[in-house]
């Protein structure tokens, strides 16, 4: 295992403003000092040519995983290595071994072009010049940025800043990567093209530590999910076992025309969700169909005898949203439910 996270722990001191003068007219009184536990007690490992999302409502805990993989914070508790090299006591060997990327942080120098910020920390990585060169074109290229490589990084628009801080974290080809909502800010075009790099780089034996919102990437791209909620991990296995164990029922979605009264009759137990009885007779309804074709063959079947036309149908299968949804619960995270 290249990434070997063992019981890590990490509790924040939750920072609130202390005393000041207008608190007397609002009358708030300075709450006691609490901590927040930002990861809780995770075990996981990511092989070589391995991509392990981590996934989780906002607040679960991801990205302080990341940081704490990255040294750039210390775990109150429980170890991490990298290749086979501890982050706390060997900061400089996990340093040298890792490609790490925050989205939204400024990971490049916006005062210098595309190619001189790859420049700049190709030397940092004591690459030599023709390699820094090499590799800078070849990512420079992938990544879509060739035409805009001499232009100062100021003038990249948000999703091009990204790109060429993803160009930065895979320059020195480091064994392993750590990549924070590496498609945040990209156009579809661009979030496919990160998701073929992400590919290459499992297919040349890299392991890759992935946050992402994006369900369907995360199918698509990892071989392995984590589901993270209030810093602990409360499931993990390959995308297509974890749909399959959380125990989410396919979905047949129907379009209706007739008598609203007899469809909800037959649907009753299984109906998901009613659309508005539209004037002309529509009606949209979503019912669980937990045996596939078979139960929506049924359903269908029932409402034609009833006089009731199905206009149109589909069955959707379980997705790794329904999964997701499933085992964190349908809250929102945690930084909306505050409100
Ligand atoms: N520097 C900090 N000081 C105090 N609390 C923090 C700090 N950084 C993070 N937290 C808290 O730790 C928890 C986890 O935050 P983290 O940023 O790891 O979540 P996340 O899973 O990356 O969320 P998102 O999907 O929104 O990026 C949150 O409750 C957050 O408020
Ligand atoms: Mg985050």
């Amino acid at each position: 295992m290249l990434i070997e996270v063992e019981r890590l722990t990490k509790r924040f001191e939750r920072r609130r403003p202390s005393r000041r003068p207008w608190d007397v007219l609002t009358r708030r009184s300075v709450p006691a000092p609490d901590s927040v536990i930002a990861v809780d007690d995770v075990t996981l490992g990511v092989g070589a040519g391995e991509v392990y999302g981590l996934l989780g409502p906002n607040g679960a805990g991801k990205t302080t995983m990341a940081r704490m993989l990255a040294t750039l914070l210390e775990p109150t508790a429980g170890t991490a290595r990298i290749c086979g090299h501890d982050t706390l006591r060997d900061g400089g060997a996990v340093r040298a071994r890792i490609g790490v990327m925050f989205a939204g942080e400024r990971g490049v120098y916006w005062r210098l072009t595309g190619r001189e910020n790859l420049e700049i920390f190709g030397r940092l990585q004591f690459m030599p010049g023709h390699a820094i060169q090499e590799r800078s074109a070849a990512l420079l290229e992938q990544l879509g940025l060739a035409e805009r490589a001499d232009d100062l990084a100021e003038t990249y628009s948000t999703g091009m800043k990204q790109r060429l801080n993803l160009a930065r974290t895979l320059l020195h080809d480091p064994p392993v990567l750590l990549l924070d909502e590496p498609t945040a800010a990209l156009d579809p075009a661009a979030a496919r093209a990160t998701r073929e790099l992400i590919r290459t780089l499992q297919g040349a034996g890299k392991a890759v530590l992935l946050t992402t919102h994006n369900m369907h990437e995360a199918d698509e791209v990892c071989d392995r999910v984590g589901i993270i909620d209030h810093g602990r991990l409360v499931a993990e296995d390959r995308p297509a076992a974890l749909i399959a164990s959380a125990g989410v029922e396919p979905r047949l979605e129907l379009q209706l025309h007739g008598d609203a009264a007899a469809a909800r009759q037959i649907l009753g137990a299984d109906a998901l969700w009613w659309g508005d009885v539209q004037d002309d007779g529509g009606i949209a309804v979503a019912a669980s169909a937990p045996g596939g074709w078979q139960s929506a063959e049924r359903i269908a079947a029932s409402l034609k005898a009833a006089g009731v036309t199905v206009i149109e149908s589909r069955l959707r299968e379980a997705t790794l949203e329904d999964a997701f949804i499933k085992l964190t619960g349908s809250r929102l995270g945690g930084s909306l439910e505050s409100i």
